[in-house]
């Protein structure tokens, strides 16, 4: 079994550049199927397991896929030869949903096993179905699958009751070919769902409004291949400013847009770290003890969800009381438990954590519960005193490219070890 080992107390020191958006990338290659014609050339994909389960997928549907480097894929989907997307792979990750929206606009059919992912609460995915209706498919759940069938798809207004980055990107995607226009109404606006559209829009796609309350898609005949770049991962770019703060080092975080760190940077500041903005890096250094604070998580421009199990661990060691409220997932504090075992006075109230600061946290065996929780558990690890052992990596391998590496590479004693 491969396990993270971590022999912490080092201050992270020097410069470290971040990938491309895994929750970016995990939509932009189940897009690319819409393409009839001509390759996609997609660049700046993390090397992550998610992305290799994908690659697996496309390639399981008939789509050529050439592995141009580490961060490159050349797809090719013109042949593809089955609208059946029911694997393994497919069961494994959450992001396989978006087959149904992309298989849907460009086959007008598709059967999808249902998702899988963190195990992070309820995950429904009523409102994609609300909106595959809308635009006139029938949809019906059978043997753990989703179908999807349509004669045509055609354009509608739908508003969705909860905002969802899954739902408002396989909505958009789905009603890309659709006939006529479609709006879509308090729509998530992560940067990913911008990208995402920015990639559709690539691809001959007309869509206005991604990053907006309002989102307005008019269907065109057909969309083709095209060479894209994939935005830098803000959620790998926070755990690292949250790392750089809880080890009280100075690192230069780049390959980053800042204005999408604008909430992690704001409550690092309120903590007492010096943030430093540039154009495309962001530098995170310590003079000062750091002292607890408030987070509530909420879509974007909010605190994001995904940034909280790291932020959690930061503020374990940070003076006074802390409160995190998790108001997207009623499940994501799980990774608590974990933290308490190396010292952490951490209670867990609903969806709140009360989080008293203590002075160190100490090194032991834990595991990672999801793949932020294991951030959370790497972070602890960097600041623990003694050796952390983490298990159960497979979760963090799904999202951070070679987090080791990185680490490493700042100054942490961390290594994989087969034990
Ligand atoms: C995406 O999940 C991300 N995953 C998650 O990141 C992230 O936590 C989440 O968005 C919120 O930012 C991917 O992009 C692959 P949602 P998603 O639909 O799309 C409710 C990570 O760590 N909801 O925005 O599945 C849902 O229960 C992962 O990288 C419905 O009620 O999340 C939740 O409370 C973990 N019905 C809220 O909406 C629906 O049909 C937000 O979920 C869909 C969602």
């Amino acid at each position: 079994m491969e396990t993270l080992i971590i022999n912490g107390g080092n201050a992270l020191r020097g410069s470290v550049e971040i990938n491309g958006a895994k929750n970016a990338a995990v939509a932009i290659l189940p897009a690319a199927v819409l393409a009839s014609n001509q390759k996609c050339i997609i660049d700046n994909i993390p090397d992550i397991e998610d992305v290799h389960c994908l690659e697996r997928i496309l390639a399981g549907l008939g789509c050529t896929v050439n592995k141009i480097n580490n961060n490159t894929l050349e797809i090719d989907a013109t042949d593809i030869t089955t609208v059946n997307a029911c694997t393994e792979d497919v069961r494994r990750m959450r992001a396989s949903y978006y087959f149904i929206g992309s298989l849907l606009a460009r086959f007008k059919k598709a059967r999808v096993e249902l998702p899988g992912g963190c195990p992070i609460g309820v995950r429904p995915i009523d409102q994609h179905i609300k909106g595959f209706e809308a635009l006139g498919a029938k949809v019906t759940i059978e043997h753990g699958a989703v179908s999807v069938e349509a004669d045509e798809l055609h354009g509608a207004s739908i508003f969705f009751d909860v905002v969802s980055v899954g739902a408002t990107i396989n909505v958009m995607i789905a009603a890309t070919m659709a006939e006529g226009t479609t709006t879509l109404e308090n729509v998530a606006k992560e940067p990913h769902v911008v990208d995402v559209a920015n990639f559709l829009n690539t691809m001959g796609a007309d869509i206005k409004g991604a990053g907006t309350d309002v989102i307005r898609i008019k269907g065109v005949e057909s969309l083709t291949g095209c060479n894209y770049s994939v935005i830098p991962d803000q959620i790998e770019a926070g755990t690292f400013m949250i790392a750089a703060a809880a080890t009280k080092g100075d690192v230069t975080i780049t390959n980053v847009i800042p204005k999408h760190l604008e909430s992690i940077s704001a409550k690092l500041i309120e903590v007492g770290a010096i943030v430093e903005e540039g154009d495309d890096s962001i530098r995170v250094t310590v003079d000062k003890p750091l002292k607890g604070v408030n987070v509530k998580t909420a879509p974007y421009p909010g605190f994001p969800t995904d940034v909280q199990q790291p932020m959690s661990t930061l503020l374990s060691i940070t003076e006074g009381r802390s409160l995190i409220v998790e108001s997207i997932w009623e499940n994501r504090h799980k990774h608590t438990d974990e933290l308490k075992k190396m010292g952490a006075v951490i209670k867990v109230e609903g969806r709140t954590a009360i989080i008293d600061g203590v002075e160190s946290l100490t090194g032991c065996r834990v595991r990672a519960t999801d793949l932020r929780a294991g951030a959370a558990m790497v972070i602890a690890g960097l600041i623990a005193n003694g050796e952390t052992e983490i298990v159960d990596i497979e979760h963090i391998d799904r999202g951070y490219p070679h987090i080791e590496n990185k680490f490493r590479a700042l100054g942490a004693d961390i290594r994989r070890e087969d034990r």
